[in-house]
């Protein structure tokens, strides 16, 4: 297992580049089922999740390769293993994104529910409500959701909002299946995240009539066939966001190259907001701070509000802002797995339910601490970077499922992060 040791305090100075986005890339690899053939991505990020998906088509039937350009290809012609097994999805929960295409390639889908992790309970409930509406018989067996529709998926208005709002991945599985139903599908309270909006645009390249991108209504006019893609996918605003807090949280300055601000407007404004420079640059922009860092009061929320996944790197600034800041989790309410780790490095924060009030502190003070979640470990990486002395940080394995290897990007601008086998 690797560690991390981080050296601080440094000041970053430099420029850093945005891979592909993670989020995008799970359900555009599971859109590939949908087509005979084979489809080919660009900027797919090499991340062990992205590996454990590729894993998962291949138990389908599919054929996966990563070309020499960097490509990731994905060879549709046999599916006929509609299986998602319990070993994988156990690993990915994003594995559940395959049930919707599935089971409108196969007219049968069996996937093992994904269970709770770190940052929640994560209910599947709305994925099968809006299988459902389109058609398809679905029990549980085993732990496994088990969804058929032998004689095809048909179109129908569905509303998909829930009691923490719309969901994400809910909402790729139903626009996937959809794209191969009969008749017409109009999703309400869809996720208006841009990495759905992402899978919407590669599926009408594919073929796919959808319309409404980016808006909570999603309409999609079913066709009898989709056919395999090139497609490049949108870069990682959650990278670039991390980044960003890195830049601010170290005092210094960043160029970070192949980002769009545009969907990233409640961050950036919360950054301006709190006195750090973001200033739109080439294709990307250039983030500095030289003043204190200003509280904030943060409540995360489906796109564009605040995102869920950037609450914890945005606490591990704030516990350096001069004064009190509020932080209310919205989306996963025990997403907070990096609270207590923080206060190790001597930050001041108290939970009262989702909220956490932010009490700044003038310095953290390095400390051995865990990683328990992907987005909790960045923070603390971000914390060990400001933070006086040697952070080692465990388990920095949840680190590799959404950071192409961090320490090879922060350490060119200014970081001291060694990786060591344990
Ligand atoms: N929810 C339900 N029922 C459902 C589905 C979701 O109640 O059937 C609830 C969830 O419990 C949560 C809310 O709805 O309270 C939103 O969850 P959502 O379904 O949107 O989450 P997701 O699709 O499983 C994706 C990202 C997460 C990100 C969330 C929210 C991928 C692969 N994962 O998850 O990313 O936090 O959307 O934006 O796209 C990460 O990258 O670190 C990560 C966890």
């Amino acid at each position: 297992m690797d560690i991390f040791r981080v050296e601080g305090p440094v000041r970053l100075s430099g420029s850093v580049n945005i891979s592909g986005s993670k989020n995008a890339s799970l359900p555009i690899m599971a859109a590939a089922i949908l087509a005979e053939g084979k489809s080919c991505l660009v900027a797919v990020p090499n991340l062990s999740d992205i590996s454990v998906c590729a894993e998962l088509l291949g138990e389908l039937g599919c054929k996966v390769s990563r070309e020499s350009d960097g490509r990731m290809c994905i060879d549709a012609t046999t599916v006929d293993n509609p299986v998602g097994e319990y070993d994988i999805v156990r690993r990915m929960r994003a594995s559940i994104c395959i049930l919707g295409p599935l089971l409108a390639r196969c007219g049968r889908a069996e996937v093992s529910m994904p269970g709770g992790c770190a940052i929640g309970d994560r209910p599947v409930n709305l994925h099968v409500k809006g299988l459902k509406a389109l058609g398809a018989k679905i029990h549980l067996r085993n732990g496994y959701i088990i969804a058929e529709a032998p004689r095809g998926l048909k179109g129908r208005e569905i509303f998909m909002g829930g009691a923490f709002g719309s969901t994400v991945l809910g909402t790729a599985n139903i626009l996937m299946a959809a794209t191969l139903a009969r008749g017409r599908t109009v999703i309400e309270s869809a996720a208006c995240e841009p990495e759905i909006a992402d899978l919407a645009n590669c599926l009408n390249v594919m073929g796919a009539k959808i319309s409404g991108i980016g808006s909570p209504r999603l309409t999609i006019e079913g066709v009898k066939q989709l056919r395999p893609v090139q497609y490049e996918v949108i870069p990682d605003r959650i990278e670039a966001g991390t980044f960003m807090v890195a830049a601010a949280i170290t005092a210094g300055e960043l160029r970070i190259e192949n980002c769009r601000l545009d969907d990233m407007m409640a961050a950036v404004d919360t950054l301006r907001n709190i006195g750090v420079r973001v200033q739109a640059a080439g294709n990307g922009c250039v983030v500095s701070r030289t003043g204190p860092i200003g509280t904030a009061d943060i409540t995360t929320q489906p796109y564009p509000g605040f995102p869920t996944d950037l609450q914890a790197q945005f606490m591990a600034l704030l516990s350096l802002a001069s004064g009190n800041s509020v932080v209310i989790e919205k989306i996963f309410p025990d997403r907070s797995m990096h609270v207590a780790e923080l206060n190790r490095m001597a930050a001041n924060l108290r939970k009262e339910g989702p909220t956490v009030i932010v009490a700044g502190v003038k310095k953290l003070i390095a400390a051995p601490v865990m990683a328990s979640d992907l987005r909790a470990s960045a923070a603390l990486v971000l914390a060990g970077l400001a933070a006086e002395g040697e952070t080692t940080i465990n388990r920095v394995y949840h680190i590799d499922r959404g950071y192409e290897r961090i320490e090879e990007k922060l350490n060119p601008v200014g970081a001291k992060i060694t990786r060591e086998s344990v």
